[in-house]
């Protein structure tokens, strides 16, 4: 699968085992982590990417998909499904070398484009912690709108933070 995007060098397309030293030199950043799920590994190793490919490679209803910017892996976005099947979670990083370019806005597009065509999911979700104003407004140039009336708290690292979630309905 290699999917387009409105960036004319940004196309999304499948992990492959070549990334990994791109993918672990990206990832590895405090500056990502600190906004991603629970999990996220810190530091990020080649042993991690090695096995965030794997996964990838073996997603089956989920998708998840490299950021290729200039023929280099520079970030992920993905889908998974949730608990409602008919809802996916949307997930995504960008390499900060490279934020502020429109990728995240132009993989998220392309992305939720695909996923329409294929219609596995009614609506998308994703959860933002609060203080993440790019990633807040990468959402809203989307068509995401937060739940600002159920503020969710999560634990990250031990730490509590205030979260919202955005929704975005796939379908009309
Ligand atoms: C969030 C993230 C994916 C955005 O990636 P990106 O490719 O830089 O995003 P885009 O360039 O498509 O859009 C970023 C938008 O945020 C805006 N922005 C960035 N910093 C901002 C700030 N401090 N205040 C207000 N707006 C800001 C940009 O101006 C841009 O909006 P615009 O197009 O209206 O000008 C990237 O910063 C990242 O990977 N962060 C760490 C991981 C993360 O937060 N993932 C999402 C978890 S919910």
């Amino acid at each position: 699968m290699r999917l387009a995007t409105e960036h004319p060098r940004c196309v999304l397309r499948p992990w492959q085992e070549s990334d990994r030293y791109s993918l672990c030199a990206q990832a590895n950043n405090p500056r990502i982590w600190r906004w991603l799920a629970e999990g996220f590994p810190r530091p990020y190793t080649l042993a991690d990417a090695d096995a965030w490919i794997a996964h990838a490679q073996d997603c089956q209803k989920d998708l998840t998909l490299a950021i290729e910017f200039c023929g280099a892996a520079v970030g992920n976005i993905g889908v998974r499904a949730t608990a409602s099947a008919r809802r996916g979670h949307i997930g995504y990083w960008i390499g900060e070398a490279f934020w502020g370019l429109g990728l995240a806005t132009a993989a998220g597009r392309a992305l939720m484009n695909h996923l329409r065509a294929q219609a596995h999911f009614d609506y998308l979700e994703t959860l933002v912690y609060a203080g993440n104003v790019p990633s807040q407004r990468v959402l809203e140039k989307l068509g995401f709108v937060a739940d600002n009336a159920r503020p969710q708290t999560v634990y990250k690292d031990g730490e509590r933070l205030e979260a919202r979630r955005f929704f975005c309905a796939l379908r009309n």
